[in-house]
């Protein structure tokens, strides 16, 4: 039987990723990856909860309360935070502020996440995820501050995300490559099953929602009718964590592009696009606005948002020869 390594085990091997807190990035994703597995308990009975609950209430037939999915994997992340002790405060898409973990004041680190990447999804029984970024804190001992939480994606020390699909995958990196953990529900472990991801330079898939087209801007549709003309695999999803992962599988380029309706985009930066962009970079690939690479891009406000293309480094860098060739302001070298 091949060897099997649990994430755990990973992560103590790979002392070199974490020298100075080994115990502290183990505890942090142990905490995650115990959350993610009953979210995807809860994730693969969604459909039964109409079943089990009264029609039309939101109560199951004993009487709990019947949670939206995203609100019930955000308290599980936020309660399974406490159980390491070193979390200080999360921020997430479902709170409008951040919340501090008043069990660990002195933690040194705080998680933003996306606790249901793609949850309107769920009823079609397409596949979602959940989306993470870790940050040493920036403020002195006690309570966190809005500054933890409003680093820029460069100050990342770790980040990752968790498919619901045909398996559940958590995949991570903490700044020395990407590595992906596939759960093996029989011993209830992420188990190492894509050893050091490494994204293709260039491939032939483009991702992005074409019913949009017409309300991008110029150099986008000019991209895409490229992607058109060279007769590219059209593949999108919809959940960004499934388009991204399928993109650092087979390659290809993913999209969110800003859109005369939405003039920075929908995806949020400090928890959809800066792990991603982390993990996709992690894995020799690119992520950029367009003009500038998302882990620079200054953090402002918890849930702002921004135009993201990211994916195979070749494929990226002539999307952004395209935007440059294109832009009115183009500097005189
Ligand atoms: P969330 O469910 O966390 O709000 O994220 C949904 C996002 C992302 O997963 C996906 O890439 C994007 O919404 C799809 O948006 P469109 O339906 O506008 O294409
Ligand atoms: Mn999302
Ligand atoms: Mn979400």
């Amino acid at each position: 039987m091949a060897k099997i390594t649990t994430l755990d085990e990973f992560i103590i091997q790979r002392q070199k990723d974490f020298p100075y807190a080994t115990g502290e990035l183990s505890g942090l994703l142990r905490d995650i990856g115990l959350a993610s597995k009953i979210i995807s308990r809860e994730v693969n009975k969604a459909g039964l909860a109409d079943i089990s609950g009264a029609a039309n209430s939101n109560q199951n037939a004993s009487g709990e309360e019947v949670q939206k999915l995203d609100v019930l994997a955000d308290n599980l992340l936020i309660s399974c935070l406490q159980n390491s002790g070193e979390c200080c405060g999360i921020a997430s898409e479902e709170n409008h502020t951040f919340v501090p973990i008043h069990g660990s004041p002195n933690a040194k680190y705080v998680v933003l996440f996306d606790p249901l990447d793609g949850s309107s999804n769920i009823d079609a029984g397409i596949s979602i995820g959940t989306i993470f970024a870790i940050y040493r804190r920036v403020s002195d001992d006690g309570v966190c501050t809005l500054e933890d939480f409003l680093q820029d994606g460069v100050e990342q020390i770790a980040a990752g995300y968790v498919l619901y699909g045909s398996s559940t995958m958590l995949v991570y990196t903490a700044g020395n490559g990407v590595n992906g953990f596939t759960l093996d529900p029989s011993i209830g472990e992420f188990c190492l099953s894509h050893a050091d991801m490494q994204i293709p330079k260039q491939s032939d898939i483009y991702s992005v929602n074409q019913g949009a087209y017409r309300k991008f801007n110029a150099a986008t549709q000019a991209y895409i009718d490229d992607c058109m003309d060279r007769s590219y695999t059209f593949r999108y999803v919809g959940s960004m964590v499934a388009d991204v992962h399928r993109t650092l599988i087979k390659g290809g380029i993913f999209m969110y592009p800003a859109t005369t309706k939405a003039p920075k985009g929908k995806l949020r930066l400090l928890y959809e696009c800066n792990p991603l962009a982390m993990i996709v970079e992690q894995a020799g690939g690119k992520a950029t606005d367009g003009k500038q690479r998302i882990l620079e891009l200054e953090a402002t406000e918890l849930h702002q948002r921004t135009p993201i293309y990211m994916g195979s480094s070749d494929m990226v860098t002539q999307l952004e020869e395209v935007v440059y060739q294109m832009s009115p302001a183009k500097e005189l070298v």
